[in-house]
């Protein structure tokens, strides 16, 4: 495998990190040529004096202490606001990773995308909001899309080599969140700490708060379609406690063909880096004697609507999807702030959902416009709970 070149956006948030830990293991497979965070400069300002990038991009409050901390003749200073898109597409890059969080994505990966790189997503948002488009400008410009996200890495693993026209039906697993076991009358009561206590997995705050609610399986869903074209009718959630089968491939014949794993993301990382190879990661094996079990429940929709809207969302298509991705983003962050209660953000989520005049086919203008329409009328819903 030749020496990659790797931009890394969000290099500061969980998988971030796990990337450079990926990187960091093969020094001469994987040159860092860009990192970019957003408020954690300090962080940044180590990671650069490390990998020595020659594009750092940051917010506006990070930009003066990094020209005053790092050799800028080394390394350029961008902002994070406007030149992502330029990061992306420098000529010399191979592979970005898209590990920021948030809708913000959307540019950069699309720019990505028309610059012919090889992308890998840990960020589920861009593709809820614009799969559809992102997936044919990739086709057009002859884009790679490597997922990073660990259902979507083990379906494009189960689909490696087999033909599509033969898949019968996927599986996406679910670990099941925080609230698995916790009667939804208590949900109310919970602190924030309590609700981002994953039991499986160690995530950014917004993904694990929507793994309680089970949103984030719902965007999976809507992700996995767009990734694989698959119909709506050939996705199925299983609940999978043990988060060991990161999800599961039916081919007509009743064969099945599943990805398992420990549960850390460095595995789909550094799969997404080597594809089509693979290297010794140095991650423990699985103890399959000491693991004794694996169990899978049907999804409760009823305990977790939001699930269910994401379907709603799905098969309703059109800018609908963006829609649920900007409304929950508003939602979840006014809960981690603690200014809406937990059951709240499906109640507004859902209000919004429903208020939505939806655009057929929509181009990327309508996208964004759908995106602002929906943060706004989220704000407003919420204060009238
Ligand atoms: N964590 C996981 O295991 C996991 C698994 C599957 C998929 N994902 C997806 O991967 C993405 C990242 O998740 P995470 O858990 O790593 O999140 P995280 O820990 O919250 O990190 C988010 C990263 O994005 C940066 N960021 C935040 N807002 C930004 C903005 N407006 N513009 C540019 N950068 C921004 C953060 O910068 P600062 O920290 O410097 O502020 C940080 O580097 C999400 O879309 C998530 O759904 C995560």
């Amino acid at each position: 495998m030749s020496c990659k070149n790797i931009v890394i956006l969000g290099s500061t948030g969980s998988i971030g990190i796990n990337t450079l830990k990926v990187v960091e293991r093969y020094p001469d497979k994987f040159k860092v040529v860009g990192l970019t965070a957003y408020n954690n400069f300090k962080l940044l300002e180590k990671q650069a004096k490390i990998f020595q990038p020659t594009h750092i991009g940051v917010s506006d409050k990070g930009i003066e202490y990094l020209k005053k901390n790092i050799n800028t003749r080394k390394t350029k200073i961008l902002s994070v606001k406007e030149d992502l898109e330029s990061i992306v597409t420098l000529k010399n890059v191979d592979v970005v990773v898209i590990a920021m969080r948030g809708a913000g994505a959307l540019g950069p990966f699309l720019a990505a995308v028309r610059s012919g790189k090889i992308v890998a997503p840990a960020n589920k948002e861009a593709l809820v909001m614009a799969g559809d488009i992102i997936m044919e400008e990739a086709r057009a410009y002859g884009a790679t899309i490597i997922p990073i996200d660990s259902e979507q890495s083990a379906i494009f693993q189960c689909l490696n080599g087999q033909k599509r026209s033969e898949l019968k039906k996927v599986f996406l697993t679910a670990s099941g969140g925080a609230l698995l076991n916790v009667p939804k009358s208590r949900f109310n009561r919970l602190t924030v700490k309590q609700i981002l206590s994953h039991p499986r997995w160690k995530m950014g705050k917004k993904i694990t708060v929507d793994s309680a609610t089970m949103m984030n399986k719902g965007f999976e869903v809507i992700e996995a379609q767009k990734l694989f074209n698959l119909k709506t009718n050939e996705i199925d959630v299983l609940i999978h406690p043990e988060a060991i089968i990161h999800s599961m491939v039916e081919y007509i014949d009743g064969s099945i063909i599943a990805q398992l794993g420990i549960t850390d993301m460095r595995l789909p990382i550094q799969y997404a880096l080597t594809y089509p190879n693979r290297l010794d990661s140095g991650l423990k094996s699985m103890n399959f004697v000491e693991l004794k079990q694996l169990t899978f429940q049907k999804p409760d929709f009823k305990k977790f609507p939001s699930l269910e809207l994401a379907f709603y969302a799905l098969k309703k298509g059109g800018s609908l999807p963006c829609v649920l991705n900007a409304a929950d983003e508003v939602a979840v962050e006014a809960f981690l702030e603690g200014d809406l209660q937990f059951n709240s953000i499906y109640e507004a989520v859902t209000k919004v959902v429903t208020q939505h005049k939806i655009v057929n086919s929509p181009g990327i203008k309508q996208i964004f416009d759908a995106d602002i329409w929906a943060r706004e009328e989220t704000r407003k819903v919420m204060s009238q709970l």
